[in-house]
C-alpha cells in the first residue's frame, strides 16, 4: 500500500498515528452579492478534519454549500477567511497545480470536460497525468496494468475499447471514477457521483465506492450528495450543511439520523438504516 503523505499525526484525540487528509480551521468563504450590495457567505466558520481511511459524506439541500466546500478541499477554492490544510500543504502556501494532481476529484465538470473520442481504456488512462488530454508517450506498463485492473474492478473490463460518448451515464461515471484512482489518491473527492443514475447504474457506483475501503485503505474518501439511500454502507463519517454552515459532523450513526437531517434540510425527515444503507423520509408522510 502506497504510504500517505499527509500531516502528522493526529493529537486532537483521534486514534494515534491516523494522518490528517483534510483539515479546515474556521473556514468562511464570501463572494459579494451585486444585487443586495453586500458581502453573502457561501460558508461560515466551517472546521473539519478528514483523516486517512475515513469515508465521509457531506448532506445538505441545494444551494447549501456543499460544492463550494469540496472545490476547497480539492485546492481549487481559497477560503476568505481561516486555514484550509490539504494533504499537508496550507492552500495559499503551495503551488495548487501540483497538489491537485494527489487529490481525485469526480464532478460533473469532468464528465464534461472528457473528449468523448477517447476510449473507455484511454479515459481512465487521462488519470496517470491527472490531466484530461492523454498522454500516450508518459504512460508506462505499470499505468496500463492499472488500467486494466480498475476496469475490472468496476465492471468494465468490456468497456475497454469502446468510446466514452458510446457509455452509458452510470458506465462514465465509474470510469470516471476509475480514472480519479489511477494515482492511488490519498484524499478522493466524489460531488453527486451518482446523479442521473438508474438503479442498477446507482448500485454498481455505490458497489465501486464501497470497495475504495477495501482496496485502498488508506484512501480519505468525501461522497456529496443530497440523498442519504446514495451513501455506500462503508461511510464511516458525515457532515451536515445548511446555508453554509456546519449543521453536524462526526461519525455516521451519530449525525446520520431523523433529528440532525431534520435541521439540516429544514423538514421534518426521518432516518432508518437497512442492511447498513440509509433510508430517508420527508414531511408529514411518516
Ligand atoms: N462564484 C460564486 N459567486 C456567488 N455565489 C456563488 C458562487 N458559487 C456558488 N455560489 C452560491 O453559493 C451557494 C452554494 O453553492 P454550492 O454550489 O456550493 O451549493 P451545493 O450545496 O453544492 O448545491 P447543489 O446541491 O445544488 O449542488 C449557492 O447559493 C450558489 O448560488
Ligand atoms: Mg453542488
Amino acid at each position: 500500500m502506497t504510504a500517505i503523505p499527509c500531516s502528522s499525526p493526529t493529537t486532537d484525540g483521534a486514534d494515534p498515528g491516523t494522518h490528517v487528509a483534510l483539515r479546515l480551521t474556521g473556514v468562511s468563504l464570501w463572494r459579494w452579492d451585486a444585487e443586495a450590495q453586500r458581502e453573502r457567505f457561501l460558508l461560515r466558520d466551517v472546521d473539519w478534519t478528514v483523516r486517512a481511511g475515513e469515508q465521509w459524506a457531506v448532506l445538505g439541500a441545494n444551494g447549501a454549500g456543499k460544492s463550494t466546500l469540496v472545490s476547497i478541499a480539492a485546492a481549487m477554492t481559497h477560503p476568505s477567511s481561516g486555514s484550509a490544510e490539504v494533504l499537508g500543504e496550507r492552500i495559499g502556501g503551495v503551488d495548487l497545480r501540483e497538489l491537485r494532481k494527489r487529490i481525485g476529484h469526480v464532478e460533473a465538470r469532468t464528465a464534461r470536460a472528457v473528449s468523448g473520442r477517447l476510449t473507455a481504456l484511454e479515459v481512465v488512462l487521462t488519470g496517470a497525468s491527472a490531466t484530461i488530454a492523454l498522454r500516450r508517450q508518459a504512460l508506462g506498463e505499470d499505468d496500463r496494468r492499472r488500467a486494466a485492473e480498475l476496469l475490472e474492478r468496476f465492471g468494465c473490463g468490456e468497456l475497454a475499447t469502446r468510446t466514452f460518448d458510446s457509455c452509458s451515464q452510470g458506465e462514465r461515471q465509474r470510469l470516471l471514477l476509475a480514472r480519479a484512482l489511477m494515482r492511488r489518491p490519498p484524499l478522493l473527492l466524489l460531488d453527486e457521483p451518482t446523479t442521473g443514475l438508474d438503479l442498477p447504474g446507482r448500485e454498481a457506483l455505490l458497489a465501486a465506492v464501497a470497495s475504495i475501503a477495501a482496496e485502498e485503505p488508506e484512501a480519505a474518501t468525501v461522497t456529496v450528495t443530497h440523498h442519504v439511500e446514495e451513501l455506500p454502507p462503508t461511510t464511516t463519517h458525515a457532515l451536515l450543511l445548511r446555508d453554509g454552515v456546519v449543521v453536524a459532523s462526526g461519525p455516521a450513526d451519530a449525525v446520520i439520523e431523523s433529528a440532525a437531517l431534520s435541521t439540516c434540510f429544514d423538514t421534518p425527515v426521518r432516518v432508518d438504516r437497512l442492511d447498513g444503507r440509509w433510508l430517508a423520509r420527508a414531511g408529514a408522510a411518516w
